[in-house]
C-alpha cells in the first residue's frame, strides 16, 4: 500500500454466489424483494428496484421505487420501504435491508448497491434506533451482506453537526 494507508477505509463484507447459502429467514426476505421489484413504477428507467425491510419484531416491510416525470420527485425502493416502516411502527429498530433490482423485467445478476440518500437515511435509522442493521445487495450471481449500514457511507454527516 501507498503511504496513505493510515487513511485507508477498509470494512468488512461476505459475499455469496447463491442465495442458498443464506439462512432460511434471508431468503423469505430476498424472494419478497425481488416480488415486490414488479411493483415498481419504473415508468422512466425500467430500472425496477425492491426493498424487503426485517423489522426487530419480525414483521416484513417491502417498498420498491417509484418515479416521477418531475425525476427528482421520485424515491428509491430502500427508502420507501423505511419510511413506510417508521411510518407504522416508529418504535421499532430495523434489522435487515435486502436490496434488489431488474432491468427492463429482467432480475440483475449483480448486487445493486444503494444510494447516497439512502446510505444517508441508513445511518440516520441507526443512530435513532441506537443499534445497526444488515444490508444484503441481493443479485442472482452474487449476494453481498454487509453487518452495519453505516460503513457504507463513511465521513458521513450526523445530527451532532447541528
Ligand atoms: N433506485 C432505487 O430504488 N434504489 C437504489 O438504491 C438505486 C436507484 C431507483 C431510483 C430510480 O427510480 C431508478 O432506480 C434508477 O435510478
Amino acid at each position: 500500500m501507498n503511504s496513505n494507508e493510515r487513511g485507508l477505509y477498509k470494512f468488512p463484507f461476505e459475499e455469496y454466489a447463491s442465495a442458498t447459502e443464506l439462512s432460511e429467514q434471508e431468503q423469505n426476505l430476498i424472494h419478497k424483494a425481488r416480488e415486490v421489484a414488479q411493483n415498481a413504477y419504473s415508468h422512466y428507467s425500467k430500472f425496477s428496484v425492491g426493498a424487503a425491510v426485517l423489522l426487530e419484531n419480525g414483521e416484513i416491510i417491502t417498498g420498491s421505487n417509484q418515479e416521477n416525470a418531475a425525476y427528482p420527485s421520485g424515491l428509491c425502493a430502500e427508502r420507501v420501504a423505511l419510511f413506510y416502516a417508521s411510518a407504522q411502527h416508529p418504535d421499532v429498530p430495523v434489522k435487515q435491508i435486502v436490496v434488489t433490482a431488474l432491468r427492463n423485467q429482467k432480475p440483475i445478476e449483480e448486487p445493486v448497491p444503494p444510494c447516497g440518500s439512502c446510505r444517508q437515511v441508513f445511518i440516520e435509522w441507526e443512530k435513532r434506533f441506537g443499534q445497526p442493521f444488515e444490508v444484503i445487495m441481493a443479485g442472482t450471481r452474487k449476494i453481498i451482506k454487509i453487518k452495519q449500514a453505516g460503513w457504507l457511507l463513511p465521513f458521513n454527516f450526523q445530527s451532532n453537526f447541528l
